[in-house]
């Protein structure tokens, strides 16, 4: 039985060193056509290989990313687990990128460099971090580990899931309800969200509208959870003072879109984070002796849920 790395080479030569030393008994492949399709036990991948139906015997898809909304899960056998990336780099990465687009915001680095370009000396005021309200939207492994690293600054925290929570230092909202109420209280909003049927379009103008005025958004979620003309609208009647955005419904959005180039936007191209070979590779590892020792799978996809 093989494990079959369908990704890029690069990548999939750091994967083959560590599944040598660490797990000599299963054989490595990189690229589909190496080996009969029968002998695959376990696959990682960005999105869903051709012809999935061959790998009659496999077990386990590995999804390359942590979000998996770019796999049809009803072209996925039910027997086959799903299972999204969890490992130390994405979060590393993670925590730095809404780290950055908070404080950004919080002292209005967009009005600043707009300030610059007009050649304008000038303070604008500032508000202290106690009294600036950051909601995280998505209580997972990545809004949780981002919520640690705002701690430090001292902002009032929240968060809003699926399911309710209990979080150190963190106000925790769920549901409809919990949704409303956590957006009328919160001055930089961050969406960490997976993109499923049910948080699709969920950053729309209705719930711009609920954020107190001038209020900012981090987006780095999935790019259709935004509507962005709803969000430049926003901008432009100041309702939002801000936003930082790294992903769009298409990427890149046409060259022109207001995004590009909105003196409240800072825009960067799907890089707030990225899976890092050396720690994914752990991660794979790991979790590949979790499953043979009889252990839940870490980052296993419910398919009801659809995350
Ligand atoms: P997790 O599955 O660990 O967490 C998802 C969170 O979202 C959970 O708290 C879950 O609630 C909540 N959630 C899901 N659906 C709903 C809903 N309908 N209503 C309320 N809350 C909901 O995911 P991760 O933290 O690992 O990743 C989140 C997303 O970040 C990824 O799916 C991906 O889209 C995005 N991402 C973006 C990257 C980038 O570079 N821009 C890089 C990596 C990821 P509950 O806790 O109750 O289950
Ligand atoms: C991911 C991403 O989901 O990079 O891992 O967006």
């Amino acid at each position: 039985m093989t494990f079959l790395f369908n990704s890029d080479a690069q990548r999939g030569a750091v994967f083959g060193e560590a599944f040598a030393h660490e797990l000599p008994h299963l054989p490595f492949t990189i690229g589909p056509g190496t080996v009969a399709p029968a002998d695959i036990r376990y696959i990682i991948t960005w999105s869903v290989p051709e012809a999935l139906e061959r790998y009659r015997n496999l077990d386990i898809l590995f999804s390359v990313g942590a979000g998996i909304d770019q796999f049809p899960l009803t072209a996925i056998p039910p027997g086959v687990k799903l299972v999204r990336m969890v490992e130390d780099g994405i979060i590393r990465m993670m925590q730095e990128y809404v780290t950055l687009a908070v404080l950004a915001l919080h002292r209005n680095l967009p009005a600043y460099l707009d300030l610059q370009r007009r050649r304008e000396w000038r303070a604008l005021p500032q508000r202290q971090a106690a009294d600036r309200r950051i909601g995280l939207l998505g209580l997972g492994v990545l809004g949780r580990a981002v919520l640690e690293s705002l701690k430090p600054f001292g902002f009032r925290l929240s968060g809003w899931s699926r399911s309710g929570k209990t979080i150190e230092g963190v106000a925790t909202f769920s549901g409809d309800a919990g949704l409303g109420r956590m957006l009328g209280e919160t001055d930089i909003l961050v969406c960490l969200l997976p993109l499923t049927a049910a948080t699709r379009g969920i950053l729309n103008r209705e719930r711009l509208a609920q954020l107190p005025k001038g209020a900012a958004l981090v987006h780095a979620g999935r790019g259709a959870q935004l509507d962005s003309l709803a969000l430049l609208a926003a901008l432009d009647a100041g309702q939002l003072a801000g936003a930082v955005i790294d992903v769009t419904e298409p990427e890149p959005p046409p060259s022109e879109h207001a995004l590009w180039a909105h003196p409240k936007v800072l825009l960067t191209p799907h890089v707030a984070s990225a899976t890092q070979p050396d720690t994914a590779a752990r991660a794979v590892i790991d979790n590949i002796k979790r499953y043979e020792a009889g252990l839940d799978l870490v980052g296993l996809v419910d398919r009801t849920r659809g995350y």
